[in-house]
């Protein structure tokens, strides 16, 4: 074995960047929330533990040095080599995410089921905070991977991100496109390994946070439940930022919150494609650009926390803060982690992310200290105003037209609704959605005119549905979208005739001859639309 060789280029001056960094964080920190409030029960925020001596800064890909790229290269090659059932090796810690079976994306597992495998938490409120602990685990694995791979005991590596609002697949990503390329996979939807002039692996559309950014409340109570430990009654999962509400951990549920669907399902569809890793949860991690994937989707939880306005982690539920989930260290040594360990990202663990703050952040109550209260949502009433026949519909390659008949009185209150600003909403939901095949992101146009061209940022745009979970497994879940100001907007150009006429499209039919002859005819159902309203009482 050769002497570790020290090579200071590789190792610019996290440290010290990281110790500047952090005398605002402890500031901020001390202080609590920006907003002058008394500090909410529960908050021990000026009573954090002191920083851990190294925070490691987790950077946006495209900042990586060409010799940061090489030494992620080393450490992924070294977990590759380790055997399936070491639980630092690269297929662990994929399999720990799902185990792929008969049918996947990806070969079936032959391996003995080993401890904390499949064990990911998605379609309810567990899915960020189960995500940190996975990631926060890995970046340790795979940091000392790396130390082992480049010979250097004291490399500084934190997990890069990618941000897909600002570009597509990172180059080193892509390129070479062979076996030497540790971060390279084949498994890809061909147009993100290979893109072509003005056909994109990932459009504004589907890149974009911007709608979850917008909700404050974390999670909701399932439906039809007034209220549930620390979440907030009647709303859809979707006007929630974090996910529903469930009482114990579950592998997959299907009902997503909004950062769940938009982003984060998206970005899976769309580089996994129907026949890729990313697109099917029992193959995702083991494509190297799922950890960078999930680095943002962990950045952009805490870009939320940041806007405040009543944004705060669902401290009042024991499920949230209390269920323990469990993961393997650099060592392989078995780890628990509870929600109530993770939130403050640089006390409790040891990251943070180049150029944001940590703020808004409250820790759990110690003994003693009362739990903190959810507001109660303010009492709605509910009232469907028009639904299309529940036949079921399934959408595939072809866009398809969907009418929603609109009955003379709800006309007139839509027509109401659209023409003046009220506080009242309309939201089109979708129901009764289920998984046919991995792969598809859909868009959704309300009444887009005969011939027109469907373009995501036209005014007929309304969102994006995309799933991802298992096949085949009877899961339903639901997708909705505030079409107010669409309505308003048809209405301001003379073009609301009191019709509704929904259009599907699947996103990528730009690629015609690259993958549409592999698109499967099926890949999402469901069962009817409606629109509804909601007022306050
Ligand atoms: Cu657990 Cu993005 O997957």
């Amino acid at each position: 074995m050769s002497m570790p060789s020290r090579v200071s280029r590789r190792r610019p001056l996290w440290g010290l960047v990281a110790l500047v960094a952090l005398i605002p964080l402890v500031l901020a920190g001390c202080k609590g929330n920006e907003q002058e409030q008394a500090p909410p029960p529960g908050s021990t925020t000026s009573e954090q533990p002191p920083p851990q001596a190294t925070v490691y800064t987790r950077a946006e890909i495209a900042t990586f040095t060409p010799d940061q790229i090489e030494a992620l290269r080393k450490g992924i090659a070294v977990m590759q080599k380790r055997p399936a059932t070491t639980p630092t090796s690269w297929i662990y810690q994929a399999n720990i995410h799902g185990v792929p079976v008969e049918g996947d994306n990806c070969p079936a597992s032959t391996d003995p089921m080993q401890e904390a495998w499949s064990t990911c938490q998605h379609g309810s409120f567990f899915f960020l905070a189960w995500h940190r602990m996975y990631l926060y685990y890995f970046e340790r694995i795979l940091r000392s991977a790396i130390q082992e791979g480049t010979g250097d005991p004291t490399y500084q590596f934190a997990l890069p991100y990618w941000d897909y609002s600002t570009h597509q697949l990172p180059d080193p990503f892509r390129m070479p496109a062979d076996p030497s390329n540790s971060l390279y996979v084949s498994e890809r939807r061909p147009l993100c390994n290979n893109p072509q002039p003005g056909q994109e692996c990932v459009s504004d559309a589907q890149g974009s946070s911007q709608q979850a950014m917008t909700l404050v409340p974390f999670c909701n109570c399932p439906d039809g439940q007034a209220s549930c430990d620390g979440c907030t009654a009647n709303l859809t999962p979707d006007e929630t930022f974090g996910g529903e509400f469930t009482p114990q951990p579950e592998h997959f549920l299907n009902q997503f919150g909004e950062l769940e669907s938009q982003p984060h399902n998206v970005i899976h569809n769309r580089v996994g494609g129907p026949t890729g890793w990313m697109s099917d949860p029992d193959c995702a991690a083991r494509d190297p650009i799922f950890w960078l994937h999930h680095a943002n989707i962990d950045r952009l939880w805490q870009v939320w926390l940041n806007q405040n306005s009543g944004r705060l982690n669902p401290l009042g539920s024991t499920a949230w803060t209390t269920t323990k989930f469990t993961f393997f260290d650099e060592k392989g040594t078995k780890v628990e982690m509870t929600g109530c360990e993770i939130l403050n990202m640089v006390t409790q663990l040891d990251y943070q992310y180049k150029d944001l703050p940590v703020q808004n952040v409250q820790l759990c109550a110690q003994a003693g200290q009362p739990k903190p209260e959810t507001t109660p949502a303010p009492a709605e009433q509910v009232q469907e105003l028009a639904a299309s026949p529940s036949q079921g519909f399934t959408l595939g390659s072809k866009p398809l037209k969907v009418a929603v008949p609109v009955p003379a009185k709800a006309r007139d209150r839509i027509t109401s609704l659209a023409e003046s600003a009220q506080p009242e909403r309309l939201r089109l939901v979708i129901e009764g959605l289920s998984l046919v095949h991995h792969g598809g992101v859909y868009e959704v146009y309300l009444n887009l005119p005969q011939g027109q061209k469907p373009d995501p940022k036209g005014p007929y745009f309304v969102g994006l549905i995309s799933l991802f979970g298992h096949l085949g497994q009877g899961q339903e879940s639901s997708r909705s979208f505030d079409i107010t100001d669409e309505m308003h907007n048809l209405a301001q150009r003379h073009e609301w005739n009191g019709k509704v006429e929904l259009t599907f499209v699947l996103s990528g039919g730009e690629e015609t001859g690259v993958v549409a002859e592999s698109t499967p005819a099926q890949l999402v159902r469901f069962r009817r639309a409606r629109i509804i309203t909601r007022q306050q009482e």
